[in-house]
Parts: C-alpha cells; structure tokens; sequence
C-alpha cells in the first residue's frame, strides 16, 4: 500500500516488447517503462524467438526498477505483482514470469498470472474510467484477431478469431511484398491516408453467415497476386491506393462483423485493443459506426494498444478483487485459453 492505495506493479515479455507498469487502484496509471526490441527485429522482418528472450533478459530488471523509481513507490509498497503469463513465445514469457516469481518470493506478496489478451482489453479501463463491463472487446494485433463479449472484469467470452493470418499479420505481410518496411501496419497506415480506398476493389472475406470469424489470408493472397501481376506486365504500381485499397478491405470486415456481435449480444459498448487499434482508419471508421447505431466507442491511447506493462497490472488488479491469484508455480503458457482466469481455480 502506499497513501492507502492498492499498489499492482505489472510485468509483460510475451513477444518483443520487454514492459513494466505501476497502478493504484487498479486504474491510476503511476509509471509505464517499455523497452522495444523493434530495431533489432526489423533486420530479420520480424520477431526471431531465440533473440527476443535474449533481449528481454538483459532489459527485465531495467524496466522493473524504472517502473518502481518513476512510480515513486518502494518495492515494499507493492502488493500484488501481475505478469503475462500466456500466451506468447515461450522462451520470452518465462523471463517475465520468472523476474514476477522471484520478485513475489522476495517481497512475499500474491502473484496474478494474466492471459495476454485479457490485458489488451484492460487497456481500456485505464484509458477510460467510466467503462465497465459488458461490453464488446474487439482485440486486434500481430498474433490476434478477436471478438469477445466482456461479460465481467474475469468473465471473457471468445465469440470469434481469425482462422488463419491475424489482421496485423496480414498487413506485416502485405508489407513485405511492397516492400515498404516492418512492422506493416503503422506504415500502411501512414501510406494510405494519401491513397484512394477504392482504386483497387479487393474482395471482403466475411465466412458464413452469422460467425464472427474472421479470414485474412485470402484478402492477402489477393494483394500478392495483383502485385505480382501488375510487375509482370510491367506496370508501375501506385503504393498509396494499394495500401489504401487493402486496409479499408481489412477494416471493412472488422467494424461490420464488430458490430453485428454488438447487436446479437445485445451490448451498447464497443472497446478497441491491441496494436491495430491504433489504426487511425479502423478508429475513425469504428467511431463512426457506434455513432450512427447509438453505440459507445471506446479505444486506447497507441502506447496502451501495443504490448505493455499497465494493461497486465490492470487485469491482476481485477483478478485479485475476486481472489483468482497464482503461488510460486505459476508456469508459462504458449497456448492459453481465455477463459484461464475461470478455470485456475
Ligand atoms: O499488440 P501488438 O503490439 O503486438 C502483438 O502482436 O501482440 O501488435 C503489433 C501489430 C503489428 O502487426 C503491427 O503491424 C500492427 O500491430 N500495428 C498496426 C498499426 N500499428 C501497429 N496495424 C495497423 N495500423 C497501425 N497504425
């Protein structure tokens, strides 16, 4: 406790982001450190495993101890260490679940093992005060496409995910056959906004009828094809509606599916996270949308999108409220499912 406030310090390794946070309350946001790795991966145009634990060996107890000072607390001061503890590369998680482990042993206090994406929704809560469950959460990153009815704090329901390429994934692909750089998506991003979305008519992929599945392979297929061909008949290809013409077909297909979840379950709120809601197309477009329906839209901040330390303290914080806390054997886990938090106990 410090000043009677209940005092979570997070810890987040499970891809190439090495990240520590301090809260109180949960929701007050004391001290974020995020150490990225991105320079050094972009060598390899994307994340290489081996290299990533490496990395977030040598910057864990950096990122710890700037978390603390910044935060203004002592170690004493904490009272329940939050780390992700899946799912993620293997090798990288278990440099954050061991630092927490040996920190939760040191300091003899609880330890709250965060499923990775919980986190990203969580995001939302230190953005915005005021949300509370439920509400839809559509969580989209490198390694994810997700859409899930956030029925309480620890009460998450997967209602669909991406069946191949997640959004992210697709853009970092699509990316490295324009050749115009990694990750993908931020320069996509910025490429499209002097592009036209409708130069270059790319089919939407909405599976069957009434699923919130989502397919990005196909729709990248269809970009490496049409670049293919426009190279082999030797014409020049304009980058910028290329790159436009791709990301509304990607967000097209996120808003309306997101939507359609909204209304069946029955929900007013929608919640962006993960590293492609920083977006600004998905964002402006999702805005829209919740507006004309009479829908709530909330989003993070871009540095609470990506991989980072507060959303995972967040989440412990919620999941110690209801005693769903780990000992010293909490483990890492390269495949996780959701509901974790329900079924540790
Ligand atoms: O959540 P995140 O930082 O890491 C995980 O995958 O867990 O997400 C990274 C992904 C990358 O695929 C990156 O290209 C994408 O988020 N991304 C974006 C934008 N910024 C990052 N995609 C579209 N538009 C952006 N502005």
């Amino acid at each position: 406790m410090k000043d009677g406030k209940y005092i979570v310090l997070g810890i987040e390794s499970s891809c190439d982001d090495t990240s520590a946070a301090v809260t109180a309350d949960g929701r007050e946001l004391l001290s974020l450190s995020i150490s990225s790795q991105i320079e050094i991966h972009t060598m390899y145009g994307g994340v290489v495993p081996e290299i990533a634990s490496r990395n977030h060996l040598k910057n864990i107890n950096i990122v710890i101890r700037q978390a603390v000072d910044e935060a203004g607390i002592d170690f004493h001061d904490i009272d329940l260490i939050g780390v992700t503890c899946g799912p993620g590369l293997i090798g990288a998680l278990l440099v954050g679940v061991s630092a927490a482990k040996a920190l939760a042993y040191a300091l003899d206090r609880p330890i709250a093992g965060v499923h990775h994406l919980h986190g990203h929704i969580s995001a939302n809560y230190i953005q915005s005060p005021e949300l509370e469950p439920p509400f839809i959460a559509v969580v989209a990153s490198g390694g994810n496409t997700d859409i899930i009815d956030v029925r309480g704090y620890n009460d998450l329901l997967l209602l669909g995910q991406t069946r191949d390429d997640a959004a992210g994934e697709a853009m970092d692909k699509v990316a490295r056959v324009m050749g115009i750089g990694y990750p993908g998506g931020p320069v996509i991003d910025r490429l499209s906004k002097e592009g036209d979305p409708h130069a270059i008519e790319f089919k939407r992929v909405m599976l069957e009828k009434g699923s919130y599945d989502f397919s990005f392979s196909g729709l990248k297929t269809q970009v490496i094809n049409y670049v293919n061909h426009e190279r082999m008949v030797g014409r020049e290809i304009d980058q910028k509606d290329l790159a436009a013409s791709f990301q509304q077909a990607v967000m097209d297909v996120i808003v309306t599916k997101s939507l359609e979840a909204a209304e069946e379950y029955g929900r007013d709120r929608i919640a962006l996270a993960g590293g492609v809601a920083s977006n600004s197309l998905l964002r402006s477009m999702m805005r829209e949308a919740c507006s004309q329906k009479g829908f709530q839209y909330y989003r993070p901040e871009p540095v609470l999108c990506t991989d980072n330390a507060a959303m995972i303290a967040c989440a412990a914080y919620y999941m110690s409220e209801e005693g769903l806390l780990s000992d010293l054997s909490l483990d890492a886990y390269p495949v996780l499912d959701l509901d974790w938090c329900r079924n540790m106990q």
